[in-house]
């Protein structure tokens, strides 16, 4: 697939996932490309809507699954009138970009997955990826939500706190505002659901730290905190994975739009990133 090229892709299924966000399936209307087309978990597609423009978003199926899947959260204009478009209808996909996780790298360990809000879509990629393949120890998913209408992937995610002890996986979820709902799910959970912010999940686990990374997905405010709390458990900031939004135009290292740092140490975000070490961001200014 050249990754400069917008390829035409119809969408197969709209489904509301929260009153903001809808799953997109989409499939490439040429055949040889829906076999071809790979990536990796943290890629990103550019979006191109006919007639409005074109926005990033990150891939949120497995590479192990097909078709692919996009999160798109009503934001403003463009993915305010992706929203009103139905299955049927034909977008332009280009990409992958980016770098993704480095998952080869990380097979054997444990990956503890830390995400707030919307923040789960480019880790679901992960969280797939590493059940389908099953190249991993054990995976920790922490998953903080503002209130239980919130969690994205809700039937999955819920699944996975029931039965994911049978495939290595343990599912902790965090609420900030209380509901029946939530009640309900910490008096059968009270052990793996809380009221409180993300970072509470850690309470109680002991992560065998030399074999284990971190990969963190979430609005900026959540990095200090966790990456603070994995500090403190002797995390090397090395084994501990970001994943950083900003504005993109080309998604090619082009237009320089996504450039970040100084002369000393620069990044592009679409090239080098949206995937970074907390390393790089110690030598990285502006990076978080
Ligand atoms: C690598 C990457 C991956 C992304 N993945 C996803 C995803 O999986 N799901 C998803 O819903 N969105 C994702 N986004 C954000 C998405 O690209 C923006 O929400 C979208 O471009 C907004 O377009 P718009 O025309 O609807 O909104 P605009 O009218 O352009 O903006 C509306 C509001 O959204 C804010 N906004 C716009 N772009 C961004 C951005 N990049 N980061 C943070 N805030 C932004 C603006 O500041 C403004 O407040 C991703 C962005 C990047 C760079
Ligand atoms: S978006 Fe153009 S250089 Fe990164």
């Amino acid at each position: 697939m050249n990754p400069y090229e917008s390829h035409p892709a119809r969408i197969l299924e709209v489904k509301d996932l929260t009153p903001r966000e809808k799953l997109f399936t989409l499939r490439f209307l040429d055949e040889k490309l829906n076999e071809e087309f790979t990536f990796r978990p943290g890629q990103f597609v550019i979006v191109d809507v006919p007639g409005f423009g074109e926005f990033p978003i990150s891939l949120c199926s497995s590479p192990t699954r097909s078709p692919i899947q996009l999160c798109i959260r009503k934001a403003g204009r463009m993915t305010k009138f992706i929203h009103g478009m139905k299955e049927g209808s034909v977008v332009g996909i280009r990409g992958p970009y980016g770098n993704g996780f480095p998952m080869e790298d990380m097979e054997g360990s444990n990956l503890i997955l830390v995400a707030g809000g919307l923040g789960m879509a480019p880790l679901r990629s992960v969280l797939w990826y590493a059940l389908d393949t099953g190249r991993y120890e054990h995976v920790w998913l922490f998953y903080g939500t503002k209130a239980y209408e919130d969690i994205l992937f809700r039937d999955e995610v819920l699944h996975l706190l029931k039965h994911g002890s049978a495939m290595n996986c343990t599912v902790k979820l965090a609420y900030e505002i209380e509901s029946p709902s939530c009640i309900y799910l910490e008096q059968g959970f009270s052990d793996r659901v809380c009221r409180g912010v993300v970072t509470d999940l850690f309470r109680g686990e002991n992560f065998d730290i030399e074999n284990s990374y971190a990969l963190i997905c979430g609005p900026p405010i959540m990095y200090r905190f966790v990456i603070r709390e994995l500090l403190n458990r002797k995390l090397s900031p090395g084994r501990i994975y970001m994943t950083l939004e900003r504005r993109m135009r080309c998604g090619v290292g082009k237009c320089g739009h996504c450039v970040v740092g100084t002369s000393v140490s620069m990044k592009y975000i679409c090239q080098d990133g949206p995937v970074f070490t907390y390393w790089d961001a110690l030598s990285t200014r502006g990076l978080i």
